[in-house]
């Protein structure tokens, strides 16, 4: 059957100030396909996207839709034209109901006159909800008690209800957990069942093999080429990425599961709110612990109020070496503790601030000398994180909101590693960071164990905790539902039984 054109894209180009991020970009996207997006972090994969979803302008080129010239002037009319989008950071509106977000900007369906009727509003949040299988959501509920995971589902949602032909879905998945994630794959079965299309963005391989019809590569914002199914295979991907072989393994090669006898974190007796329940846990020097888990199991609040961001109901959390009792993000840097949030843009960075500012932050005191920091100090510092950790960027003094996702990501970590941290809690450490630069930063993971830091890896992807983890805890429900030893044996199955 003749494949028949969605979307065209002819000549882009996008540049913002010194950067290029886009290079005379064409792409097709035609009806009944899941086309994917691969390259690495700032490769012009959300660029493009973006300025097809009616967020951006491009400076110049031109889009057909449905075989008519096709210019959005903003996400709106992408929208009315039939084009919707997940985008890479949280899309919700704060300070309103998860139904107000739903129906933001349809809010006349439910009103007469000047009221709104919620209740009606709230009913049709929920249909809308239980259509894609997203359950357990209060309407009414203001969208900031949900969390990273709960409101992601809610712009999907929100998107849904207009119907898109195209479904553009930036780097979503990686901080979803499998029902999450299952959510997303069957609604792109079911729009290219229905003869629509969908651009999926995402650095797992094996995610974008299994879903995808076509994959086209970028790399700094030329199309390098697209990979009919039969052609995907990892290796050529990663090398159509990044311009050259990649060597080496990804995750820790040895099955050495030992760590030291020190204890450096105890948790007793943690809960808190209803996600976590009188839950202990000895966290140790030299070892990489791996905490995994259902959304709603707990996993994410063990870190926050590990870390003293969350308050704990009751129970304590220890620093051994000084017997402080951690009760808020201060006393945690104090302590030598890092974290690395998942919720970036609101826990993690500054937005506004420089990448050097924000990579100085938790490291100001033990760069000052008699009360100051010297500039050249300063710079030096900045410059070495941005080195090590590959950031891409046009200087250290760029604001972070002007980076890509996964360089924004890669600013968050430096700037804990930078510090020397030497309990670390890493909340979905690599999220939206593409394959090359993964492979270091796993690399630095165990080369930290091995100098003997306490490392706490959260996570919603099993083969990264398989990979990296001296042991896994499994939790279910807020409770330890088992603990795993490092062995070449274990499999994902054998975890996903205990999850469920
Ligand atoms: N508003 C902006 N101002 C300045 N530079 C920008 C802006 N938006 C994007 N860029 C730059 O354009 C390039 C492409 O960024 P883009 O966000 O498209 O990358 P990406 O492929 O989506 O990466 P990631 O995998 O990290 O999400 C990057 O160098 C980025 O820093
Ligand atoms: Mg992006």
């Amino acid at each position: 059957m003749e494949k028949e054109l969605l979307l065209q894209v002819k000549g882009m180009n996008k540049s913002f100030g010194p950067t290029r991020a886009l290079k005379n970009v064409d792409l097709s996207v035609y009806r009944g396909e899941v086309r994917g997006l691969i390259g690495e972090n700032g490769s012009g994969k959300s660029t493009v996207s973006s300025i097809v979803a009616g967020i951006q302008n491009a400076d110049s080129g031109e889009m057909i839709f449905k075989g008519q010239p096709y210019q959005p002037a903003t996400m709106l009319d992408a929208m009315q034209h039939g084009i919707g989008m997940i985008v890479q950071e949280a899309g919700t509106v704060l300070n309103i109901t998860v139904a107000e977000n739903i129906f933001i900007g349809k809010e006349k369906r439910f009103s007469k006159g000047p009221f709104v009727n919620r209740k009606a509003m709230e009913m049709a949040a929920k249909q809308a909800m239980e259509a894609l299988g997203v359950s357990g959501i209060d309407p009414a509920m203001p969208i900031n008690k949900l969390n990273f995971e709960a409101r992601k589902l809610i712009e999907i949602v929100r998107v849904m209800l207009d119907e898109p032909e195209l479904l553009i879905v930036d780097e979503t998945t990686t901080a979803l957990s499998q029902h999450g994630r299952d959510i997303i794959y069957s609604l792109m079965k079911k729009l290219r069942e229905e003869g629509k299309a969908v651009l999926f963005i995402s650095h797992d391989l094996d995610e974008l093999i299994e879903t995808c019809d076509v994959l086209t590569v970028l790399r700094d914002g030329d199309i390098i080429r697209s990979l009919e199914k039969s052609e995907m295979e990892h290796d050529l991907i990663k090398e159509l990425m990044v311009g050259r072989k990649i060597e080496g393994d990804y995750y820790r090669s040895d099955f050495d599961g030992s760590f030291g006898e020190e204890v450096a974190v105890r948790v007793e007796n943690l809960t808190v709110g209803h996600e976590l329940e009188n839950f202990s846990l000895e966290l140790h020097r030299g070892e990489i612990l791996g905490v995994g888990g259902l959304s709603g199991s707990g996993m994410h609040e063990l870190g926050r109020a590990m870390f003293g961001v969350d308050r704990a109901l009751t129970g304590s959390v220890t620093v051994c070496r000084s017997g402080d009792v951690i009760k808020n993000p201060v006393m945690a840097v104090q302590n030598s503790m890092g974290y690395v949030s998942k919720n970036r843009d609101t826990e993690a960075l500054i937005l506004h601030a420089s990448i050097k500012d924000n990579t100085l932050l938790p490291s100001y005191d033990r760069l000052k000398v008699a009360g100051l920091i010297s500039k050249r100090k300063a710079d030096k510092f900045a410059d070495e994180q941005i080195q090590n950790m590959k950031v891409k960027c046009v200087s250290k003094n760029q604001e972070v909101q002007f980076l890509s996702g996964g360089n924004k990501q890669k600013v968050v970590f430096a700037k804990w590693i930078g510090t020397g941290a030497d309990i670390l809690i890493l909340d979905s450490p690599t999220r939206g960071i593409d394959i090359g630069v993964k492979t270091a930063m796993y690399q630095l993971i165990t080369r930290l164990k091995r100098e003997g830091k306490a490392i706490l890896m959260i996570s919603e992807e099993l083969p990264e905790l398989i990979g990296m983890c001296d042991r896994i805890m499994i939790l279910k429900d807020g409770h330890l539902a088992r603990e795993f030893q490092r062995s070449p044996e274990l499999s994902e199955q054998m975890i996903i039984k205990e999850m469920i």
